[in-house]
């Protein structure tokens, strides 16, 4: 009794989709705006043409990014999909290169197979797992036979993703990652971490960054996403990996001027805001469980780990999550439509726990069209798409 009269008023504090002034941005993580002391970090920003290599503040992240990964050298570079192309074209920079990567990874759904139609790398897919990983048995088995090579590209390369995001955030931990490194160096192949997320991962984990990218050659980190930086993204690796990968940057296109207005605001991220990353987990765990007690919603809480969360509209719902979208989307929520009864929501820290109570109600009201308990509502959401 009690739990309803609390569900009944807190869906009195929706105001109707005609009067909604607030948003609440759920799409992704890349959504972050600089906070002010981060704009002033960018006015400030000492710089100079990166291109001839000398601007300051980006050496000056570079410098922290690979102190933070425990590799010799980063580099910055505009893009996480540029960091994840440089980084496959350095290890596969002979013709007729074979890269093993995980079906559902981004660089083989979302990069465009700019490995393939620009880098020429040969991609070979391994079925990733619910939790991110691939089978480590079957990754042996896709490595070519070398005495093959008349007739089969070359392997040189395996990629991995962590925290992996069309899992839904779900972290390798770093048991997983040395051991998919021993068996790269067992077949004198290389290892490159898409690491957008790696700093979810890492706290997440509870395990530094630099102890779990330990077995990778390279990894690409983004700064613009869970960290809030506007742009940018930095790979790092050995010395040796970041001087190809400048020569690679700038064929690309990616060599940039006074870039420290853009690498101040990522070392201001790095810096301020990994610990708010915490947070996030707890704020996105928080939403996954409530949102899971909706009637016609499922997620599955436990496989919530870091910022990212899949909702499945049950087919006893007689709404898909097209009209979901649109109804949220009256009261100023946005999330990312996934599938014809699916949506992605991702946490970030512009996120507070009061957006996360609001957008709990905002779903609820959704549903409470014909709920029986509150029938005040079904007056005042008339005209709602169900
Ligand atoms: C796992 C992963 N890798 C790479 C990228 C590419 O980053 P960018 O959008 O900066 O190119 C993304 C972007 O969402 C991502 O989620």
């Amino acid at each position: 009794m009690v739990a309803e009269k609390q569900h009944f008023f807190s869906c009195l504090d929706i105001p109707p989709p005609n009067m909604v002034t607030r948003t609440v941005d759920l799409r992704s993580d890349t959504v972050t705006k600089p906070c002010e002391a981060m704009r002033a970090a960018m006015a400030n920003a000492e710089v100079d043409d990166n291109v001839l290599g000398n601007d300051p503040s980006a050496l000056r992240l570079e410098t922290e990014m690979a102190r933070i990964t425990g590799k010799e050298a980063a580099l910055f570079v505009p893009s996480g999909t540029m960091g994840n192309l440089i980084s496959v074209l350095v290890h596969c920079d002979v013709r007729g290169s074979e890269v093993i990567l995980g079906d559902n990874s981004h660089i083989h759904i979302y990069e465009n197979g700019g490995i393939a139609t620009i880098g020429g790398v040969h991609p070979r897919t391994v079925k990733n797992n619910e939790d991110g990983t691939m089978d480590i048995d079957v990754i042996e088995a896709k490595i070519r036979d070398p005495r093959g090579q008349l007739v089969y590209p070359t392997t040189r390369l395996i990629c991995l993703e962590n925290s992996h995001a069309n899992t839904g955030g779900r972290c390798l931990s770093v048991e997983y990652t040395d051991q998919v490194g021993e068996l790269a160096k067992k077949h004198g192949l290389k290892l490159h971490i898409d690491g957008a997320r790696i700093f979810n991962a890492s706290v997440a984990l509870g395990v530094p960054v630099h102890r779990l990218v330990q077995a990778a050659d390279s990894v690409s980190i983004c700064l613009s996403k869970g960290l809030g930086a506007p742009v940018g993204s930095v790979i790092v690796g050995s010395e040796s990996f970041i001087s190809k990968a400048k020569i690679l940057r700038k064929a690309l296109g990616g060599g940039m001027r006074q870039v420290g207005i853009l690498c101040s605001a990522a070392l201001f991220a790095v810096q301020n805001n990994v610990a708010k990353l915490e947070n996030d987990h707890k704020n996105a765990k928080t939403l996954a469980v409530g949102l899971n007690e909706i009637n016609g919603l499922k997620v599955n809480v436990s496989t919530v780990e870091t910022n990212i969360i899949y909702v499945d509209l049950e087919e006893s719902s007689n709404l898909t999550a097209e009209k979901l979208y649109k109804n949220l989307q009256q009261h100023g929520v946005v999330v990312m439509l996934e599938g014809p009864y699916s949506i992605r929501i991702v946490i970030h820290h512009q996120i507070s726990e009061t957006d996360v109570q609001y957008t709990l109600s905002c779903f609820k009201v959704i549903k409470l069209f014909a709920c029986k308990s509150c029938p005040s509502l079904s007056v005042r959401t008339q005209g709602f798409m169900i």
